[in-house]
């Protein structure tokens, strides 16, 4: 981008309601745009941003058809982020390339087109990013929705974490579903083709219960001995319950080696906990990422070989 001026810091599109988290992972920052948030130097770990804005730089414009020229110059696709002057900023949108919002039907690839984020921050400057962590508009990853076969919406939240990593079960793997009930991600797993143990204290949906290569034991993920359990390819754990306690029970899957890989989503309650966060983050071999279909939650990914 010859002829920009970079910037020299890193934006961070906090998921939507969790920019103090943000702040909070980011430490000192240098710039706050309703969620848009600049911090100093190379990209950080910020579990709770959406989308990470790479070497953004600031480009003088002297008119909507100026900044339309500016981005054109740089790459096709934009998606702009409004922070104000919300209508020159979209008339400045209007006139680049329309980008596809057409949903993915899961399993797809991603994205390869190069997608940057950009935003009007005053009426003759843009901040723009040709690259960015994530291919889709601000993180959001949306998908053409199966309304009939899983139990709930709770699946998208798998859809959205095996498109991101590129890696899913294989046909024949065997996952474990702790906290199943009523059974949307053991349907996304039991569609892959994996053997799947489905663990709950309450029954799975019926239609979910019947699928053949689900086996379902009524019983506490915390009080279950992995030994009856075996190797499992994948540990997935979707329980509601403190971090504290998904954190005991993460080390005993770690201790025992019966887990290849494991996904689990940190649920918070109240004010999210900082340190237990960083303790999941730290785990070797560890990512933590807040998927756009997640709520107040992480999703913590953990494999004992890269992915
Ligand atoms: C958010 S729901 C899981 C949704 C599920 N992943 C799906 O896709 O349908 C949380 C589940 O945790 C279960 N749960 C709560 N405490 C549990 C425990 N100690 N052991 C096993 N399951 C538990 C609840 O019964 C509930 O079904």
């Amino acid at each position: 981008m010859s002829g920009h001026e970079p910037l020299g810091e890193t934006g961070y599109l906090a998921a939507a309601g969790f920019a103090d988290e943000v702040r909070a992972e980011l430490g000192t920052v240098s710039a706050v745009h309703d969620r848009l948030i600049f911090a100093p130097g190379p990209p950080r770990l910020a579990a709770w941003a959406q989308n990470i804005w790479l070497d953004p730089v600031r480009i003088a414009i002297a008119s909507v058809s100026d900044g339309v020229r500016a981005l054109r110059g740089i790459q096709r696709n934009w998606a702009l982020y409004s922070t104000g002057l919300h209508r020159r900023a979209r008339l400045i949108q209007d006139g680049l390339p329309k980008i596809s919002g057409r949903p993915l039907v899961f399993p797809a690839p991603l994205p390869r087109a190069t997608m940057g984020p950009w935003t009007l921050l005053d009426a003759g400057a843009i901040v723009a990013s040709a690259r960015c962590s994530n291919p889709f508009p601000h993180g959001e990853m949306a998908f053409a929705e199966n309304r009939h076969a899983p139990p709930n919406r709770a699946y998208l939240k798998l859809w959205e974490l095996f498109t991101l990593i590129e890696r899913r079960p294989a046909p024949g793997e065997r996952c474990l579903d702790l906290g199943a009930c009523p059974g949307g991600w053991s349907w996304v797993l039991h569609e892959l083709g994996a053997h799947v143990v489905a663990v709950d204290k309450a029954p799975l949906a019926p239609a979910i219960a019947a699928l053949p290569r689900i086996e379902f034991r009524r019983a506490s993920a915390f009080g279950l001995d992995p030994a009856t359990v075996g190797p499992v390819d994948w540990l997935f754990c979707d329980v509601i319950c403190y971090p504290q306690r998904l954190w005991d029970l993460v080390q005993l899957w770690l201790m025992t080696g019966l887990a290849r890989r494991m996904v689990c989503s940190i649920k918070f309650q109240g004010a999210t906990d900082m340190d237990i966060q960083r303790r999941f983050a730290a785990v070797p071999g560890a990512r933590l990422m807040h998927l756009h279909h997640n709520k107040h939650e992480l999703t913590w990914l953990w494999s004992d070989r890269p992915l």
